[in-house]
């Protein structure tokens, strides 16, 4: 923990053109400085260093924010780890607080565990390349699947030995905590002795985003079906399976770069994509996707490309995949392969060149891909085309942002070929029905013993976590870019009035007090309200040059522009509204919507709350939230009117 007065030291040392001239080579321009964007790859220099903001920006992909942020995306560092860069850079001395003893014990076992797993890797390494077992057994398996010297070292590939327990003898006789390795699943106790977990499989290590081995998969070399053909590290205090990608850490420099991210099943198919020179695909690791992952690949880029095997549960797992990364706003393409291949068969009985080809060719966004395959599968069978277009609806119902579900509302209804009022129809029912269920969903008590309504109820607060994000993330743009952008609205008598975009914000949900379920987001829309409120004028400065650096990095995040539109319809040649126009539209809409939500969970929060006090004990506070109860219930009344308007 670095202290408060430190951090202000930091941040004020922090030369933002002398930070970026270390990685990038900058050219004075006007009052700015230029130079090319590290976070992509470009012909043209397009990363602007603005010294008087104290910000970079790049104008192609958008990365940036101040100093701090620069170094944290730059070379992937957390926010302490940016500072202490930074204070290393100026020579600041850090002056760490004091940890409690809980604080200790629990950073001194992650520690333990840390080491462990990282002696793990490089102990099976070694092995793999170094012992004569390795060698034989491990390292000439892998030459025969095609694998070289470079994609094993990249991937620190590994062998264990199958002496039963000889890792974890050395393991032990290196000082290491038994009980650990037993909790980091590389040694299970038997009845009479303890053996290796992964004994007599190649080692697939998982990194974290930082580069260290958190866990690992073992894939046995036997042919038979007798044994599982991998074996994975057990959940941990370090692996968090829905959060981790396999690859991540060696695709994230090719991700940013490509601005592209390829999802692929399983180790190998990373390992062999590698191998023919693209750098930057993670995989799932056979278990279904989960939004953790997606969130994962959005710290990197909006455009993911899923290539699945060519057989059904292939194109199966391809379609399921696509509705949970729609609800993340990202850009969804697919690539099927030929019935029966995976990517690392596919890679091989193919060159390089016809790979990528092959891939950029039959890449296909997923209205592409989903009308194709169900309108081939239904042929001319009304009831099947039926039930493939509501298919479909029921993927672009899946997107929070109403403006891109409008885009694909469009197109769609083109290539179906059906009216687009009717497409609307349904859509806009849906949409509803989603906003009613998750309202319903939200609080009600979960049996303990019924773990099919348990993973219901968490899909729900997930999708109801993204959508709040979503949303509250584009309120919150509109009120950092447009602050002063004049809208025209109607007012309570039905008259026409002009106001700014900030004021019609803090009019709107201060007055049913509503607060944003994020609490960086809220604390960003109270400070503005503070600012506005004691006669000043909000700009975007307000927010980019804020003293708090999280919200100097919020604040960055939400302006940079956050769905690529552009390649996809200019490619259908569909007609782009500027953002900016959009504002009298779209911030209304998303107002209600959003009100609509957020009341409903306040009332729900509420009831419950109710429901456990006791009467004698607590009338005060009961009169307090029957009355706010009250007076929510009034504005929901208010805003489910409107909001049949609306949709979508
Ligand atoms: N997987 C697993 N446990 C299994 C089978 C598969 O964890 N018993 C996971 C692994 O992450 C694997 C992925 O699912 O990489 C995909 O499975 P599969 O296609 O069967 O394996 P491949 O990756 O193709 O492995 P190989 O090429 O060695 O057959
Ligand atoms: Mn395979």
């Amino acid at each position: 923990m670095i202290d408060q007065q430190t951090i202000g030291r930091i941040l004020d040392a922090a030369d933002i053109v002398e930070v970026v001239s270390d990685f990038v080579s900058l050219k004075k321009r006007g009052v700015n400085y230029i130079g090319h964007c590290p976070f992509h790859n470009e012909k043209t220099p397009s990363f602007t260093v603005s010294p008087s903001k104290g910000i970079c920006k790049c104008f192609g992909c958008g990365a940036g924010g101040n100093a701090v942020n620069f170094i944290m995306e730059l070379e992937n560092l957390s926010y302490p780890e940016a500072l202490k860069y930074l204070a290393r850079k100026y020579n600041i001395p850090i002056e760490e607080k004091e940890l409690s003893k809980e604080e200790k014990d629990e950073k001194s076992k992650l520690e333990s565990l840390r080491i462990i797993t990282e002696f793990a890797g490089k102990y099976f390494n070694d092995t793999l390349l170094n012992n004569d077992e390795g060698t034989t057994i491990g390292l000439s398996y892998l030459q025969e699947r095609g694998i070289n010297r470079n994609t094993i070292n990249k991937f620190q590939l590994g062998y264990c030995p199958n002496t039963g327990d000889a890792f974890t003898q050395q393991a032990l006789k290196n000082g290491y905590n038994k009980a650990l390795l037993v909790e980091l699943g590389l040694t299970k106790t038997g009845q009479y002795s303890d053996f290796d977990f992964f004994k007599g499989r190649v080692i697939f290590p998982i990194h974290n985003l930082a580069g260290h081995v958190i866990a690992f998969g073992g894939r046995t070399l036997k042919a038979t079906k007798d044994t599982a053909k991998y074996f994975n590290s057990p959940e941990s205090p370090l692996y968090h399976k829905s959060d981790v990608l396999y690859g991540i850490y060696q695709a994230k420099k090719a991700i940013t770069q490509e601005n592209k991210c390829y999802l692929v099943e399983g180790y190998t198919d990373v390992t062999s994509l590698f191998q023919s020179g693209i750098e930057n695909a993670v995989a799932s690791s056979g278990t279904a996707l989960t939004t953790g992952q997606i969130r994962l690949i959005k710290r990197f880029t909006q455009n993911i490309t899923i290539i699945y095997d060519g057989d059904a549960a292939g194109i199966k797992a391809a379609l399921k995949g696509i509705d949970l990364v729609l609800e993340q706003t990202m850009n969804v393409r697919v690539v099927l392969l030929p019935d029966g291949e995976d990517p690392d068969s596919f890679s091989k009985t193919n060159s390089h060149e016809a790979f990528r080809k092959y891939i950029e060719e039959q890449e296909k966004d997923f209205i592409h891909f989903k009308a194709e395959l169900l309108l081939h599968e239904a042929k001319d069978d009304p009831v099947k085309r039926a039930e493939a277009t509501r298919s479909i609806v029921e993927s672009i119902s899946k997107i929070p942002d109403t403006f891109i579900r409008g885009e694909f509302t469009r197109s769609t209804a083109r290539l179906l070929k059906i009216k687009e009022e009717v497409l609307n129809q349904e859509i806009r029912q849906r949409v509803f029905n989603q906003i009613e269920k998750i309202n319903k969903t939200q609080l009600s008590p979960v049996p303990p013993d019924n773990q099919e309504i348990r993973k219901q109820t968490q899909d729900f607060v997930d999708f109801d976590k993204a959508y709040f994000h979503e949303i509250e993330s584009s309120l919150l743009k509109y009120l950092i870019k447009y602050p002063n952008n004049n809208l025209t609205v109607e007012s309570d008598f039905n008259e026409v009035k002009s106001i700014t975009c900030a004021q019609y914000l803090f009019d709107e949900l201060m007055i049913d007090e509503i607060n944003f379920a994020n609490e960086i987001y809220n604390e960003m829309f109270h400070l503005a309200f503070e600012h506005f409120h004691k006669g000043n004028k909000l700009s975007i400065d307000f927010f980019i040059n804020h003293e708090k650096p999280y919200i100097s990095k919020a604040a960055t995040d939400i302006i940079v522009s956050k769905y690529e539109l552009s390649e996809l319809f200019v490619k259908q040649n569909i007609e782009i509204i500027k953002e900016e126009d959009r504002l009298k539209t779209l911030l209304p809409n998303n107002i209600i919507i959003y009100k609509s939500r957020s009341l409903n969970k306040a009332a729900k929060e509420i009831e419950l709350k109710l429901s456990e006090l006791n009467d004698n004990d607590h009338w005060e506070e009961i009169i307090q939230l029957t009355s706010k109860l009250a007076r929510i219930k009034n504005a929901l009344k208010e805003v489910s009117l409107l909001i049949k308007r609306i949709i979508p």
